[in-house]
């Protein structure tokens, strides 16, 4: 039986590698690896300064995705900033938002709003990225996430659940080696969909898809989509290993089959 939603494997490569040669490389031995993968959406989001060329290279069964992108979305008077319509491109699809990283700079929910909204529109797919900086005992970090998930839920308009993504990424698991246990993740997975049923109802939770990251390996990925029961992964530093990457895209397709 085929899972009903299909699962996601994104892979961010953040500020790697240094040279397009290598780009190219990591890219094309991704692409060849996973060409079977068809249960499920693979997509790698390197620099934009590399989209050029991995727009040559990839094929059909891999998507290209970008880190963040502008709020705005016309041309003007914004510098640094890059908007949607650039980025597609190069065939751009899949946008991460409100990555930690991000987010450690300074960017706000009100921004990740304003940026959900301009993807949604341009009909781009938005991966929000929400996570605790660490784990109290009282359960504190609920709250947080909840208030990072609300924030988005409110202004998402219904037509566009099925180009929302929520990343859960605990801070503490990001690029750290402490990934979340299974159950950590499944716990999690229940409660984020529990927000989403409770502030726009029981149809949107089934519709959006709930992925995870922090420290997810080729050794962890069929344990975490087992017991955690998430929708794929959001995957940074395994994602510039290409066999480690293909790995965890062929957990993913086995798991879409069961
Ligand atoms: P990591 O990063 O897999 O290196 O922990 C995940 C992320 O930041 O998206």
């Amino acid at each position: 039986m085929k899972k009903a939603i299909r699962p996601l494997v994104m892979g961010n490569w953040k500020m790697n590698p240094l040279t397009t040669a290598e780009a190219k490389q990591i890219l094309s031995t991704i692409t060849k690896g996973t060409k079977r993968a068809d249960l499920v959406d693979v997509v790698i989001a390197p620099p934009d300064i590399y989209l050029e060329t991995a727009s040559k290279l990839v094929k059909a069964t891999v998507f290209l995705g970008a880190q963040t992108v502008s709020q705005f979305r016309d041309v003007g008077a914004h510098t640094s900033e890059t908007s949607l319509a650039m980025l597609q491109q190069f065939g751009v699809s899949h946008i991460i938002l409100g990555h930690s990283e991000r987010r450690a700079l300074g960017t706000t929910d009100e921004e990740v709003v304003q940026k959900m909204q301009a993807v949604l529109a341009g009909r781009g797919v938005a991966v929000v990225c929400v996570g605790e900086r660490e784990r109290d005992e009282v359960g504190e970090y609920f709250s947080f996430v909840e208030a990072q998930l609300k924030a988005v839920l409110t202004t998402v308009p219904q037509t566009k659940l099925k180009n929302l993504v929520i990343a859960y990424e605990p801070i503490w698991a990001i690029g750290t080696g402490n990934t979340a246990t299974a159950a950590d993740v499944y716990e999690m997975k229940l409660f984020i969909q529990k927000v989403i049923a409770d502030t726009i109802g029981r149809a949107a939770a089934k519709k959006i898809r709930i992925i995870y990251g922090g420290s997810v390996k080729a050794k962890n990925a069929d344990e975490l989509l087992a017991v955690g029961e998430v929708d794929g992964f959001l995957v940074g530093g395994a994602s510039l290993q290409p066999e480690e990457f293909i790995s965890i895209v062929n957990s993913a397709q086995l798991y879409a089959k069961e």
